[in-house]
């Protein structure tokens, strides 16, 4: 009893000791020593995943910007920059920084993909074959699809409506996400997911959600996500079970879906119109002969059907939004898709859509004040180091800067949280600025590889909407707040016309509640 009791003793003293050993060093002798930041965050990197499963990371980051300047630590091993020559050094140039643990944490798949390969030998290789699903000639095949669901999801929001009077408000978040899953389900492995018209389809949707929250906490706290010597147990996984469960169950479908169409394709009895899985599961390299394994197939699709379905649905919602609160604005998008398009079918992936220029600009302004990722997107040192913005980062430490920072440092835009498209209709050289510190679908080598589809799938979806009819904020009080900012939600939070964002490694919101009325004259 004695001798257990004085065991216990030491092992207290020891862990008491060994923590303040840790913390001393991490405050007083580490590389970021001299970056400021809140004492928490360079302790431990609990302190970003508090945040991230408050789901304020971006808000949170950029008032730390704000009280402690362009350089911020936010992790015991991690720093923020914040300017359009940090995004280009961290994201566009720099040839030792690279995807590392935190993209390992947020992997459920057995194999990496594009999206977390960390090698740029392994990145290179696979970009080069997923680009075949988004060549011109994909795009053109995917067209009637987009239109198909577009037409869906018009008839969904203006459903209430009888041509005269305002329709029920309708909660654009929710039937975005359905509207974003059946149609990345069809461009990709060509199936009909449905849950814009099934509700019974719609089962799996908290399994939807919770597989996002699970990536905002794994890319703030990988070592509690990542199994390993330190960590035998994943920390994070028994801190979140209910996520790390229904996130497994969305990988489960999805992996599901991948195996049907496969099994489809290997048997040739490949039916219905082309999608990606078919241009890239034929695709051979030409130097070595080979194409992706089954393996790879899944992990890859697995990938584009998440980045291709909640960054719609935000970039939909925020361009709702910031359209219904802004009338003069509205207004003139509205006069120049009438004005473009003279009947539905005119609608489609044309010149008359590259000719939508004030839409296209409310587009790129929704996506600067409300970005769809929120998280940063961690670059870790190789090798021998890195410099960034004239700091040395160790081999296995983290950089990134922040989108949603860098789209509000008032230095690149001012008066950044206004709402206003004619940014990026002034003359060329302020546009260049402006589109220089602009990164919704990041930059360089690893940015979005589906910018141009997400674009196109937009914009298409808003001159239909357009076109049909008209929407404006819910006429309940209750309902027309739902998205806006409030005094009651925070510091960082406070602005009314700002469409709030809720951290999930990507964005998450909740409204806006529309209401929407089809034109009489048509
Ligand atoms: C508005 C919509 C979208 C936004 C804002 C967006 C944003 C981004 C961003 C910021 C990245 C870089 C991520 C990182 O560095 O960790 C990225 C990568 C990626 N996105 Fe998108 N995305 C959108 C739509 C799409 C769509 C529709 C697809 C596919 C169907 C897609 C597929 C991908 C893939 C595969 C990557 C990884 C690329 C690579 O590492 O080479 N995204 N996206």
């Amino acid at each position: 009893m004695g001798s257990t009791l004085l065991f216990l003793t030491y092992a207290v003293f020891a862990t008491i000791a060994y923590t303040l050993f840790v913390c001393i060093g991490r405050v007083y002798f580490h590389a970021f020593a001299h970056v400021p930041g809140p004492i928490l965050a360079k302790l431990t990197n609990a302190y970003s995943a508090y945040h991230a499963a408050k789901g304020d990371t971006h808000v949170m980051i950029q008032r730390l910007h704000e009280q402690y300047g362009p350089v911020v630590r936010y992790g015991p091993d991690r720093i923020l920059f914040n300017s359009r020559k940090s995004m280009e050094e961290i994201y566009g140039r720099h040839e030792n920084l690279f995807k590392g643990r935190a993209y390992d944490a947020m992997r459920v798949q057995p194999l990496p993909s594009v999206f977390n390969a960390a090698s740029n030998e392994l990145h290179s290789r696979r970009r080069k074959i997923i680009s075949q699903g988004f060549s011109e000639q994909a795009m053109r095949a995917s067209e009637s699809k987009i239109l198909r669901h577009v037409g869906n999801y018009c008839d969904v929001l203006f459903e209430p409506s009888n041509g005269k009077d305002w329709g029920e408000a309708r909660e654009t978040t929710q039937w975005s996400a359905f509207f974003a899953i059946d149609l990345i389900a069809d461009l990709t492995v060509g199936r009909s997911t449905a849950m814009l018209t099934s509700p019974d389809n719609r089962v799996y949707n908290p399994a939807r959600k919770a597989n996002f929250v699970r990536m905002g906490l794994a890319i703030q706290w990988p070592e509690a996500f990542c199994s390993g010597m330190v960590n035998p147990i994943k920390v994070g996984e028994v801190l979140f079970p209910k996520i790390a469960k229904l996130g497994k169950e969305w990988h489960m479908l999805l992996g599901s879906w991948i195996a049907s169409r496969l099994t489809e394709l290997r048997s040739e009895k490949a039916t219905g119109e082309s999608d990606m899985i078919t241009a890239i599961a034929q695709y051979r390299d030409p130097d070595s002969g080979e194409g992706l394994s089954d393996g790879e197939l899944t992990a890859e699709m697995t990938t584009l059907l998440i980045a291709g379905s909640g960054t719609i649905t935000t970039g939909m919602t925020s361009l709702l939004w910031y359209l219904s609160r802004y009338p003069d604005e509205y207004q003139k998008a509205v006069q120049e898709v009438r004005s473009i398009f003279k009947k539905p079918q005119d609608i489609g992936m044309n010149s008359r859509l590259s000719r939508c220029t004030y839409l296209k600009a409310c587009l790129q302004e929704a996506m600067r004040v409300s970005p769809a990722p929120t998280a940063p997107l961690y670059r870790e040192a190789g090798p021998g180091g890195a410099s960034v913005c004239g700091i040395y980062v160790p081999e296995g430490y983290e950089v990134a800067t922040s989108i949603y920072a860098l789209h509000h440092n008032e230095a690149h835009h001012p008066d950044s949280f206004r709402f206003d498209p004619s940014r990026w209709l002034q003359d060329n050289e302020k546009v260049a600025a402006t589109k220089a510190a602009w990164a919704p679908f990041s930059v360089g080598d690893r940015n979005c590889v589906g910018m141009t589809l997400a674009t196109n799938e937009v914009l298409i979806t808003m001159v239909t909407i357009l076109w049909h009819g008209d929407f404006r904020i819910a006429d309940d009080a209750k309902l027309a707040s739902i998205g806006a900012g409030s005094s009651r939600l925070g510091p960082g939070r406070q602005r009314e016309k700002e469409f709030q964002l809720y951290d999930t490694f990507g964005a998450s919101t909740d409204g806006p509640y529309l209401q929407f009325k089809r034109r009489e004259t048509i």
